[in-house]
C-alpha cells in the first residue's frame, strides 16, 4: 500500500497521477487540514509533523510514502529520509527537477510555489547543482491556493491574478515552468494561456507518478486493490470544499473519514 501525505486537498493532484499510472496499487492518503496551510509555516513545524504522519501512515500499513506536499517535500524530505532509512520515501522535487532539465532549450526555467517552497530554495538548488548554467527564477504565489479551494480555476479574476504573478516570469524568457505545489496543476489551463504556448509547463504529480512506478516495483505489495473502496483517504479535520476538489481530480465524490491522530 502506497502511502500519501499533504497539508490537506491540494495532495488529490498528486494521488490521481499515482492512481492513473499504478492503478493495480491501494492507497492510504493522509491530508493534514487540522493544520493547514504549511506554505506559509516555518520549517520546523513542518518537519515534526511531515514525521508524525509519515509514522501514522507507517502504522496503518503504508510501504512506500509519497511527500505529495511541496512544501513538506522542500522542509522535510531530506530529515525523512534519514530518519526512516528503510522505507522508500518520494518526494515531489527529485523527478520534477529530472524532467525539467530534460525539457529546457534555453536552460531558463521558473519555478512556482507557496512562500515557504520558494523560501527554502529547495528547486532552485537542485536545479543549479545539476547544471550551474541555468538560470532559475523562483516565484511564490500565495493566492493559487486559496483560489484553487474555492474551486475557481478559470474566468476573469483567475486569469488576472495568475497574469500578475506570472507577467514577471515571462518577461524572464523561460521555456520551462515547474508547477511546484499540490493546487497548482488544477490552474495548468489558465497558466498555460498566461505564459504562452511555448513554455513547457512541468506537473510534479505526472513526474512523480513515472518514478515511482518505475522504482515500486521494488517494493512488496500487500496483496491488489478489488475495488475503489480499498482506498483510504483521512483528513485531520473537516476538508473544505472536499467535494469540488474532489470532482476536480477525480469527476466524482470520494468518502473520506476525518480522524486527527495528533
Ligand atoms: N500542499 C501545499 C504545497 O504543495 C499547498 C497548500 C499549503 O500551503 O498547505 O506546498
Amino acid at each position: 500500500m502506497i502511502g500519501i501525505f499533504d497539508s490537506g486537498v491540494g495532495g488529490l493532484t498528486v494521488a490521481k497521477e499515482v492512481l492513473k499510472h499504478l492503478p493495480e496499487h491501494r492507497i492510504i492518503y493522509f491530508g493534514d487540514t487540522a493544520r493547514l496551510p504549511y506554505g506559509t509555516k516555518g520549517s520546523a513545524f513542518v518537519q515534526k509533523y511531515s514525521i508524525k504522519i509519515t509514522e501514522w501512515l507507517l502504522k496503518r500499513g503504508a510501504e512506500a510514502i509519497v511527500v505529495a506536499c511541496h512544501t513538506s517535500s522542500a522542509w522535510a524530505s531530506e530529515t525523512l529520509k534519514k530518519k526512516f532509512k528503510d522505507v522508500p520515501i518520494f518526494e515531489m522535487i527529485t523527478p520534477a527537477v529530472a524532467d525539467a532539465l530534460k525539457k529546457t532549450k534555453n536552460k531558463r526555467i521558473g519555478v512556482i510555489g507557496t512562500p515557504g517552497t520558494i523560501k527554502s530554495g529547495a528547486y532552485e538548488k537542485r536545479l543549479l547543482s545539476a547544471d550551474p548554467s541555468l538560470k532559475v527564477y523562483a516565484k511564490a504565489c500565495p493566492l493559487f491556493v486559496p483560489l484553487v479551494e474555492e474551486g475557481w480555476v478559470s474566468g476573469g479574476v483567475v486569469k488576472e491574478i495568475i497574469k500578475k504573478y506570472l507577467c514577471p516570469l515571462k518577461d524572464k524568457k523561460i521555456d520551462t515552468l515547474i508547477l511546484a505545489c499540490t493546487h497548482y496543476p488544477l490552474l495548468e489551463k489558465e497558466i498555460k494561456k498566461a505564459v504562452g504556448s511555448k513554455v513547457k509547463i512541468i506537473n510534479p504529480a505526472e513526474s512523480l507518478a513515472k518514478e515511482l512506478k518505475a522504482s515500486l516495483k521494488k517494493v512488496s505489495e500487500s496483496g491488489p486493490k478489488k475495488s475503489d473502496k480499498d482506498h483510504l483517504f483521512f483528513f485531520s479535520d473537516e476538508p473544505y470544499n472536499l467535494k469540488k476538489i474532489s470532482h476536480l481530480c477525480f469527476q466524482k465524490h470520494i468518502e473520506v473519514k476525518v480522524e486527527d491522530p495528533f
